[in-house]
């Protein structure tokens, strides 16, 4: 089929002047755009950009381009899928994921999830699985994890960083150049969540629920942040000797898809209503703000993908009806009855009976969590101070990272 006939097909679904702007006539070997003009002395940027044939000097360049720019229907298709992450430049093939499972606690098979630690730490197959079952399903199960930092650490580097780099122990690394393992927030880069005091750190916030025994609803980390993290990663250190306090997980993407199904008026509310979110800790001295909507839209995909879920009824303060409407008595009080409304909606789908999974991570489990997608939290558990505390030891990672090594890892 020719590039036109191809063009004229998915002229539908692909707009021919999205098509246009990917032409690879457009970037440069490192994938940098050459048709903006800017002043060599001042890096000012000048008027018009450049047309397709002023890019190149002679005719075997033009001719180059000109094929370059033959997107296959291959290539097409991909771009027209519902994939939320990546818009591969042609030359580099085609982005080929797996399928994204939604779950529930009724239907998630939690041996389909679970990998082994030495595997995944020493096998590229077995971390190519890991990175997979992320995708999928939103968490993986790594068993027998050693509960020491050095191990997190070194699982960390499974799913972050450039994917060329092979699997190495962090000992061969220099942690202070790195650029992959743990996000480095308020908690550390390693951290500990214990009612121990002796296990944390003087230094590091510890103004969470965390931190205590209570139960804790579902939820995604560090809403507060403007990027929250990509992934959790949280190991058993010590369970709870009556094997209380069970860690919960929910996939928010089936969760969201049912609410658009079955309210889809409350779907909208919550895709466009910012709320803000909070951390104060006042003895270590943080005062942390971020917005977002509780679902995220992808703006660039061509089919409506959900792209992340910010939600911690813990940490979120409040939100403004749209400017348009404020002093507006009547429609502000619709606005906020909507509001409730859509919040009340949200849980009774995350509440629904067999939604959530309950897991009784054993030592050495370590769960890795997408955090933009599952929620998590927590069964309350009741030990007393001198048997130690239940603990857990983890960390973070970057969103963009992860979702850099599933670019590298799925395009082919
Ligand atoms: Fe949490």
């Amino acid at each position: 089929m020719s590039i036109d006939a191809n063009r004229a097909e998915n002229k539908a679904s692909v707009p021919l002047q999205y098509l246009n702007e990917l032409n690879p006539s457009y970037y440069d070997n490192n994938y940098q755009r050459t048709d903006v003009r800017i002043d060599e002395l001042t890096g000012d940027k000048l008027g018009k950009k450049l047309l397709p044939n002023e890019l190149h000097s002679n005719s075997e360049s033009s001719a180059e381009s000109s094929a370059a720019a033959a997107f296959t229907q291959e290539y097409i298709d991909a771009i027209s899928k519902s994939h939320p992450i990546s818009t591969t430049p042609p030359d580099l093939k085609t982005f080929k994921p797996p399928p994204i499972t939604h779950w529930t606690g009724d239907t998630l098979d939690l041996d389909e999830i679970t990998l082994d630690y030495e595997k995944v730490t020493t096998n590229e197959s077995d971390a190519s699985k890991a990175l997979s079952n992320l995708y999928t399903h939103g968490l993986c199960l790594i068993k027998n994890t050693p509960s020491s930092e050095s191990s997190i650490y070194d699982l960390s580097l499974l799913f972050t960083g450039p994917s060329k780099i092979p699997l190495s122990p962090s000992s061969s690394r220099d942690v202070y150049t790195s650029n992959s393992g743990p996000l480095r927030t308020l908690f550390g880069s390693t951290w500990s969540t214990t009612t121990n005091p002796t296990l944390q750190g003087s230094q590091t916030s510890h103004s969470d629920s965390a931190y205590t025994q209570s139960s804790l609803p579902l939820h995604t980390d560090s809403t507060y942040f403007s990027t929250p993290p990509g992934l959790q990663i949280f190991c058993m250190k010590t369970p709870a000797s009556d094997k209380s306090g069970k860690s919960t997980y929910l996939d928010g993407f089936s969760a969201t898809s049912l609410l658009k199904k079955k309210y889809p008026d409350s779907y909208d509310i919550l895709k466009s209503t910012i709320f803000k979110y909070r951390y104060i800790d006042n003895e270590t001295g943080w005062h942390l703000e971020a917005e977002g909507t509780i679902i995220c839209v992808d703006g660039t995909s061509l089919e409506e993908n959900v792209k992340s879920i910010r939600h911690n009824d813990l940490d979120r303060v409040g939100c403004l009806p749209p400017r348009g409407i404020r002093g507006d008595e009547v429609k502000v009080e619709e606005f906020y009855r909507k509001v409730e409304e859509a919040l009340e909606r949200w849980d009774e789908v995350i509440n629904e009976e067999g939604r959530k999974v309950v897991v009784g991570l054993e030592e050495g489990d370590c769960m890795v969590v997408y955090n933009r997608r599952c929620m998590h939290g927590r069964e309350a558990f009741n030990l007393k101070q001198e048997e130690g505390g239940r603990s857990i030891v983890g960390c973070y990672t970057g969103a963009d990272e992860l979702e850099s090594r599933w670019r590298c890892l799925f395009t082919t």
